[in-house]
């Protein structure tokens, strides 16, 4: 099998007036520029929809991919506050998160809508990152499994595949929280979640899966090592480029 690239990206959520994003997001460059092209990872950074358009341009010549926190599942309309995949497109987007839990608990989305966003976005050209984790109470009842299965079969479009796709593994409880699941437990949804994909994909060992959760530089290093853990979504975290960058750093 061929080793999987890992992917780093960073999930700015709400954060990031025009003067502070644009800086971070140039500090970031100038890091992974440190490296002169012998980086053998991908990285990503998805700042709010006001910032897309001068981020992208901020780091076009550099390798790092940036990306949406979420699109709408249709082209255009009456959709007041909403932004499409093709807007992101056009803003200068390659990758959109979809299903985060933020949105799926503020917004009450369900599988089903994460499905036809992420179909909404590959018809536009653009890698999806779905997220799907279970919450403390899910948990505290052993249905981790379970809830993470569903909603992976639920949110995974027809036509997903390694290049147009990554899952990323967020437990609720885990996210800015500082508690971070145990590395087994990690481990074990993580391969649930690759025998998942490999019941609905011809290429599923080539998927990568992200875990995300207050990774910071001092977890990083032992949950990026796991067998089925194939870079992070970072949130607080990517809002610092040392903090980032470290985090980087476990996967060079
Ligand atoms: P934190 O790293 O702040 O826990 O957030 C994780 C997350 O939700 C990334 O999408």
């Amino acid at each position: 099998m061929e080793e999987r690239r890992p992917l780093i990206a960073g999930n700015w959520k709400m954060h990031g007036l025009h003067r502070e994003g644009v800086a971070l997001a140039a500090a970031v460059a100038e890091k992974a520029a440190s490296h002169h092209g012998h980086l053998h990872l991908d990285l990503l950074v998805c700042p709010p929809a006001t910032l897309l358009r001068e981020i992208s341009e901020t780091l076009a010549e550099s390798v790092i991919a940036v990306g949406g926190q979420d699109c709408h599942a249709l082209e255009s309309g009456a959709h007041t506050g909403d932004v499409s995949a093709a807007m992101l497109k056009d803003a200068g987007c390659s990758h959109v998160i979809v299903g985060h839990s933020e949105r799926r608990a503020d917004h009450g989305e369900n599988s089903d809508q994460v499905r036809a966003k992420a179909t909404a976005a590959h018809a536009c050209g653009l890698t999806v990152v779905i997220c799907i984790g279970e919450t403390r109470e899910q948990r505290d009842r052993g249905e981790a499994m379970d809830i993470v299965g569903s909603q992976l079969a639920g949110s995974l479009p027809d036509g997903a595949n390694a290049e147009n796709t990554v899952i990323a593994y967020e437990p609720v409880w885990a996210i800015g929280t500082g508690l971070v699941a145990t590395v087994a437990d990690v481990a074990e949804v993580h391969a649930g979640v690759r025998a998942g994909l490999a019941k609905a994909l011809s290429d599923s060992d080539a998927m990568r899966i992200l875990y995300g959760g207050s990774v910071k530089p001092g977890n990083a290093a032992e949950l990026m090592e796991l067998k089925d853990v194939d870079g992070a979504l970072v949130g607080g975290a990517s809002l610092k480029a040392e903090d980032f960058w470290a985090i980087a750093e476990t996967c060079l």
